[in-house]
């Protein structure tokens, strides 16, 4: 492990280096932010067992087909499929992946600058009294430069990771982080299951109610999976290609969705304890971070500290996740067009940068703006044609070309090369040949038909 292969392909230079930069890319907003709320209206624990079915059923065998692809190739997610399927158009589904990472990215880059700047906002927010919480954040989102400002120093801090490269950058620094963000969330939990009245958030998190369940929660815990997972794009079709077949790749990829899951599972107990014990309502969305919480900090003991520490790890959790989708994008440039990685990393940040400006000024100069049909502001139209279209588009092509095209005897026979610790049967195959393609069918009509038809 470690160093460069024949043709020159930087590799992870150990395995808890890959464990942790995949690991970084999928613990992300998605875990910190989108998770809890998801819970707290769906059901709460009756959520986090479908969501675990999903993410056994889909998250898994799509983590290792991926691994895989990127493995055997040693490439990028166009120059695997063109790779294994030379002169077909199958390339095309790894230019969709490159695509999606463009589009996600820049919206992203918009919700971490939010975060960045709420590492310093939380303090004026908790320390004048009287302050209404939801005008500090609406408020700041549509003032026109601020949030632009964030933006760029957030894509900026991306740009700066992945252009010092695979080892230097991406691991090294998913190496530092990864604990950092998990002692804070540690000492979160313990700051808000001591509170008095926490009891009642603990309750509120774990108790199942399947009286709440209906044909939306299976679409939210499955699109949650493929986005909490970084599934559908090839982003681990690209950090797999800097594994060799000499490293470990089915317990690897458990170790993956097993973080994942645990961090997102622990954000929760950071999150309902406070809320709870504070006297405040945990059914409120996408604001619950930004509006709840604040106000939440607020009014603890040693809130400022508490709250500095909360936009940091959501800061942190997101730049790790979106090195991950510069990283495609940088990958495709180098491999495909023989670019070097630092002018690729450079100007794709520059685009994907001004691509996101819209959904920045989403909420301040194109206020008026949205998708016809869609009817949301512009972040929610690039965030659903990314979360609803392409990555379950994405995720569901390359289950259909390792099931059918490659094959999954072939796949499965890759996938344990190097392995130490369980080996990959043909209850894998079973999955992405029939259960994967079927329910990721189910979930695209049933998103569009939610969005356009009824
Ligand atoms: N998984 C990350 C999160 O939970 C987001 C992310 C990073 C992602 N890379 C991705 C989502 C690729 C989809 C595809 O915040």
């Amino acid at each position: 492990m470690g160093g460069f292969n024949d043709n020159g392909r930087e590799h992870w230079a150990s395995r808890a280096g890959f464990i942790l930069a995949a690991a970084g890319s999928a613990v992300g907003l998605g875990n910190i932010w989108r998770f809890p709320y998801m819970t707290g209206e769906h059901g709460g624990a009756a959520f986090i067992i479908i969501y675990l079915i999903a993410i056994f059923l889909i998250g898994y065998p799509l983590i290792v087909n991926e691994m895989v692809l990127g493995r055997v190739t040693q490439r990028n997610p166009v120059g695997a499929f063109k790779a294994l399927a030379p002169k077909t158009p199958w390339w095309l589904v790894g230019a969709l992946g490159v695509f999606t990472g463009f589009v996600i990215l820049s919206y992203y880059a918009v919700v971490a600058g939010w975060s960045l700047a709420y590492v310093y906002k939380v303090v004026i927010a908790t320390r004048t009294a009287g302050i209404d919480h939801t005008d500090v954040f609406v408020g700041h989102i549509s003032s026109l430069w601020e949030p632009i400002g964030w933006q760029a120093l957030f894509m900026t801090l991306t740009v700066g990771i992945i252009a010092a490269g695979v080892v230097k950058g991406i691991q090294r620094w998913a190496t530092i982080l990864m604990p950092v963000l998990f002692i804070i969330l540690v000492m979160l939990i313990l700051r808000a299951v001591t509170l008095p009245g926490a009891g009642e958030g603990v309750a509120y998190y774990m108790k199942p109610d399947f009286g709440e369940v209906t044909g939306r929660t299976l679409l939210g815990a499955i699109s949650q999976a493929f986005f909490s997972l970084s599934l559908g794009m090839g982003v681990l079709i690209t950090y797999g290609s800097y594994l060799s077949p000499k490293d470990e790749l089915p317990a690897n990829a458990m170790c993956v969705v097993g973080i994942d899951t645990g961090i997102a599972l622990l954000a929760g107990f950071a999150i309902f304890p406070a809320v709870f014990a504070l006297g405040f309502q945990a059914g409120a969305g996408p604001g619950l971070v930004f509006i709840t919480l604040p106000a939440v900090f607020a009014q603890m003991p040693l809130g400022i500290f508490f709250g500095i520490l909360f936009f940091l790890l959501l800061s942190i959790a997101a730049l790790t996740s979106a090195i991950s989708l510069l990283e495609v994008v940088t990958a495709w440039l180098i491999d495909e067009k023989g670019w070097h990685r630092k002018n690729a990393a450079i100007c794709m940040g520059l685009v994907i940068f001004i691509v996101g400006l819209p959904a920045t000024l989403g909420y301040s100069a194109l206020g008026g703006f949205s998708f016809p049909g869609l009817g949301t502001d512009l972040l929610d139209t690039y965030d659903w044609f990314a979360n609803s279209i392409f990555l379950p588009l994405g995720g569901l092509l390359a289950a259909i070309f390792a099931g059918y095209i490659w094959g999954t005897r072939k796949a499965i026979e890759e996938a344990n090369k190097g392995r130490t610790v369980f080996a990959l049967g043909n209850w894998w195959g079973f999955l992405i040949r029939y259960v994967v393609p079927v329910l990721i069918i189910v979930i695209m009509a049933m998103g569009i038909y939610d969005s356009f038809i009824k």
